[in-house]
């Protein structure tokens, strides 16, 4: 979906726009996709299994550019792409709607900066918007610095995923399940 955009300024005074992400970044998209895969082992992939070309992405940013329940959104420093994150349904069905997950990656130098803070609280504010009463997400549960964010934007843990991921030197990791509730009462 498109929204407007939004800048914030960092810890370090830099000023970061949360935009909607548009087919002309995707080679930087690429690109950032590739660097954070290799930057940290608490993604979902392995920079060799970034294997999108050009085209791909462009047909996949302009798509989701048009697809009112999905918010792709990324913060750009200096005409840079720092992060990325998202939210997206589980398909139409009526027992699922309340429902989206939420995802989340930035380049490492632009760590502890705020940008993840205030991502969040722009994906919360459309999430409501689009109607969604909760976010869920998956954390690996070693993940101490995600999961230190997710609790200070309101997430609370609600179970746990063993040995959901497993690594390529063998070793398995549990994942965390989080969620943060966008209405007032629970049920
Ligand atoms: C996790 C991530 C999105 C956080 O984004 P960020 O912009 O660095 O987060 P912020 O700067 O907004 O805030 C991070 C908070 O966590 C705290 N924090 C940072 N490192 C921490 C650590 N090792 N342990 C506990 N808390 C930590 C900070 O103090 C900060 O809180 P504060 O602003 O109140 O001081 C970012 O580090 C990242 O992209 N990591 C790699 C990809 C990843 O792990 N994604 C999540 C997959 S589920």
């Amino acid at each position: 979906m498109i929204f407007e955009p939004r800048n914030i300024t960092l810890k370090n005074g830099a000023v970061c726009t949360l935009r909607p992400t548009h087919p002309d970044d995707s080679e930087q998209m690429i690109d950032y996709m590739k660097r954070t895969a290799g930057e940290t082992e608490y993604l979902l992939r392995y920079p060799d299994e970034v294997n999108y070309t050009l085209e791909q992405e462009q047909t996949l940013l302009r798509r989701l550019m048009e697809e009112p329940h999905t918010v792709m959104m990324v913060g750009i420093v200096n005409g840079e792409v720092a992060g990325n994150c998202s939210i997206g349904g589980f398909g139409e069905k009526r027992k699922l709607l309340h429902r989206c997950s939420m995802a989340i990656a930035l380049k490492q130098a632009y760590w502890d900066l705020g940008i993840g803070t205030a991502m969040i609280g722009y994906l919360t504010e459309l999430a409501g918007k689009i109607g969604y009463s909760q976010m869920d997400l998956e954390v690996v549960a070693d993940n101490v610095r995600a999961q230190a964010l997710y609790a200070k934007c309101g997430f609370v843990p609600t179970g746990r995923r063993s040995r959901a991921l497993k690594f390529d030197d063998g070793t398995y990791h549990d994942e965390i399940i989080m969620v943060k509730y966008l209405d007032q009462e629970v049920k």
